[in-house]
C-alpha cells in the first residue's frame, strides 16, 4: 500500500519524538518515499541525522537554510506529498494547525498540504484533557484532519493517562487502512443528494426547510478522496469539493430529475437531502400581495368566506369557476391564507422501487417521464440484477431526521423505501441534525442490526458512513 508513496512525517519537540524514529524506519520498509520535518525543540530530542539515515532523504527543519532542492522546498513538498502524518504532534503543533499559524517549516509545509493529513497527539493528560487543546482538535477533526490515538497508558512524567503517542505500528496500520478503503472506490461511481429542496410559492417566496446540506457535501467529499467518481446533487448553496460533478437543483421535482439522470450507472446512492413531501398546486406567476385591496379578487361561491388571489393581482392564473380546487392560494376574511399542496414523488422510495422489480424505466411521475429514454434507462445495464459480489446495484442509503420514536420512523422508512441502510439523526439531540457541523447518528441495515454513533463531526460521521457502507457492499 505504502510502496511508491511519497509519505511527509511532521516530528514535533517531545519526549515521543524517540518513537517517530521506528515510525520512520516501518514506513520506509515498506516502500515509502519518506520526508521528514522536524520542528527545533524536535531536533532537541532525536538528531536529524537519525532520520537521514533511516529514510535516505534530506531532513527539513529551517526556513531558511540553505535549499536542499531547486524549489521552494515547503510548496515542493506539498506538492509532492501523498500522505502526512505529525507523530508526535504536541499540544503546541495542533495549536498552531488550528489557528493556521505558520512560522516555522513544518507549521508552513502543513498550511501548504492538499494530500490527506494524520496527527498522532502524544502530551502530558492533563494537557491533553485541557479545553484548549480539546478545541483545537475538534476543530482540526472538523476540518478533515484524522487523529491516531492518543492512546492511554504510563507517561514520560511518570503519571498514567490519555497522552501517549500511538505505537508506530498502529500509526502504519492506520495509514495502510486508509490507503486499501480508499483504493475500493475507484471506479466506482456514488450519486449524492444534499440540502433541503425549496418549492416554490410565487417568483419570491418557496416553502423550505433547514437543510443547509453540510451532511451531504461532507458525504461527497468523503467519497471524493476516497477515490470514487462523485455526482452530488444539491439543493444547497455551499461550495462542493474540487473533482464532484455538482448539479444544483432546487426543488424535488429537479432533484428527482438529476437522481434519475445519474441513477443508471451509479453503483450507491445517498440520500442526505431533506426534500419536500408536498408543494404548492401551482406557482403564481407574480408576487402574491399581502393586501390585495378588492381590486382584482376573486369571490370563492359556495365558501363566503374566502377569495382567490385574481391573476391581474397576483398572477395565479385563477380559471375563474369560483372555487380553490385548481391550486389557487386563498385568502379568507378573517385574514387566513391557505395554500393547496400536492404531494411530491419520493425519489428515495422510486429507486427502491426501480431496484427491487428490476424497472427499468422510472415511473414518469411529473415532468421527468422522458428520463428514462435519454438516458438508456430502458436498456438492460445491470440495475437490479445481483452483481458479481453480491449486492444488488445501485445500493440505497436514506437519511431520516426524526424527533420522536426515532428508530422505529426509520426502521419503517427503510423496509418501506426498500433501501439498504438508513442513518438516522434525532434532530432533537444538541448536535444532531440540521445546520450545524456535528452529528449524532444511528446506522441501522437490512438485516435488523443498527449501529450507535457518538457525537462526531459530519467529517467524520461521512468518512465512517463511507467505510461501512463500502464494508457492506463487499
Ligand atoms: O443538511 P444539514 O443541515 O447538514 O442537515 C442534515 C440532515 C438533517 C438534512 C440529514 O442528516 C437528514 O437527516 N436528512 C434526511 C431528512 C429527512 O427527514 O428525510 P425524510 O425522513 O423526509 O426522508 C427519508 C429519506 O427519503 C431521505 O433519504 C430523503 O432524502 C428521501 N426522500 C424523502 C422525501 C421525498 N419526497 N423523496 C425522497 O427521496
Amino acid at each position: 500500500m505504502l510502496a511508491g508513496k511519497h509519505v511527509v512525517c511532521g516530528v514535533s519537540g517531545g519526549i515521543a519524538a524517540y518513537k517517530a524514529a521506528a515510525l520512520v524506519s516501518a514506513l520506509a520498509q515498506k516502500g515509502g518515499h519518506v520526508h521528514v520535518v522536524m520542528t527545533r525543540a524536535a531536533a532537541e530530542f532525536v538528531s536529524p541525522l537519525t532520520f537521514r539515515s533511516l529514510t535516505g532523504n534530506p531532513v527539513h527543519s529551517e526556513m531558511f537554510e540553505e535549499p536542499k532542492v531547486w524549489k521552494v522546498e515547503h510548496v515542493g513538498l506539498a506538492e509532492q506529498a501523498d500522505l502526512a502524518v505529525v507523530a508526535p504532534a504536541t499540544a503546541n503543533v495542533l495549536a498552531k494547525m488550528a489557528v493556521g499559524v505558520a512560522d516555522d517549516f513544518l507549521s508552513t509545509l502543513l498550511l501548504a498540504l492538499t494530500c490527506p493529513v494524520f496527527a498522532a497527539p502524544a502530551m502530558n493528560r492533563a494537557m491533553y484533557r485541557h479545553e484548549a487543546t480539546q478545541h483545537n482538535l475538534a476543530l482540526l477533526r472538523g476540518r478533515g484532519v484524522r487523529m491516531i490515538g492518543p492512546a492511554v497508558g504510563m507517561q514520560a512524567c511518570g503519571t498514567a493517562g490519555e497522552g501517549r503517542m500511538s505505537e508506530p505500528e498502529e500509526i502504519v496500520a492506520a495509514l495502510e487502512g486508509f490507503l486499501a478503503r480508499r483504493g475500493r472506490w475507484q471506479g466506482r461511481k456514488v450519486v449524492v443528494t444534499a440540502g433541503g429542496t425549496r418549492e416554490p410559492l410565487d417568483p419570491v417566496r418557496y416553502i423550505g426547510n433547514a437543510g443547509s446540506g453540510k451532511m451531504g457535501h461532507a458525504l461527497a467529499e468523503a467519497f471524493q478522496e476516497s477515490g470514487a467518481q462523485v455526482v452530488l446533487v444539491t439543493a444547497a448553496e455551499r461550495e462542493a469539493a474540487v473533482g464532484v460533478k455538482c448539479v444544483r437543483v432546487m426543488t424535488a421535482e429537479q432533484m428527482r430529475t438529476a437522481v434519475l439522470e445519474e441513477f443508471a450507472e451509479a453503483d450507491v446512492v445517498v440520500k442526505t437531502a431533506a426534500v419536500a413531501d408536498y408543494r404548492p398546486v401551482r406557482v403564481a406567476e407574480k408576487k402574491i400581495k399581502k393586501d390585495v385591496g378588492g381590486s382584482g379578487v376573486d369571490s370563492i361561491e359556495g365558501d363566503g368566506d374566502a377569495e382567490r388571489f385574481g391573476k391581474d393581482n397576483d398572477g395565479l392564473g385563477t380559471d375563474g369557476n369560483g372555487t380553490c380546487e385548481d391550486g389557487s392560494v386563498c385568502r379568507h376574511d378573517d385574514g387566513r391564507l391557505s395554500v393547496e399542496l400536492v404531494p411530491n414523488p419520493d425519489i428515495l422510495a422510486e429507486l427502491g422501487r426501480i431496484k427491487v422489480n428490476d424497472i427499468r424505466k422510472p415511473s414518469g411521475i411529473g415532468r421527468t417521464s422522458s428520463i428514462g429514454k435519454q438516458n438508456g434507462i430502458g436498456k438492460p445495464n445491470g440495475i437490479g440484477k445481483p452483481n458479481d459480489i453480491g449486492w444488488k446495484k445501485p445500493f440505497l442509503v436514506g437519511f431520516a431526521a426524526e424527533t420522536h420514536d426515532v428508530l422505529a420512523h426509520a426502521e419503517e422508512k427503510l423496509r418501506r423505501k426498500n433501501a439498504d441502510m438508513f442513518v438516522v439523526n434525532d434532530v432533537t439531540q444538541e448536535g444532531a441534525g440540521f445546520g450545524g457541523d456535528t452529528n449524532i447518528v444511528s446506522v441501522l441495515f437490512r438485516d435488523g442490526s443498527r449501529e450507535e454513533w457518538p457525537l462526531m463531526s459530519k467529517t467524520e460521521v461521512a468518512r465512517r458512513l463511507v467505510d461501512v457502507i463500502g464494508d457492506r457492499m463487499t
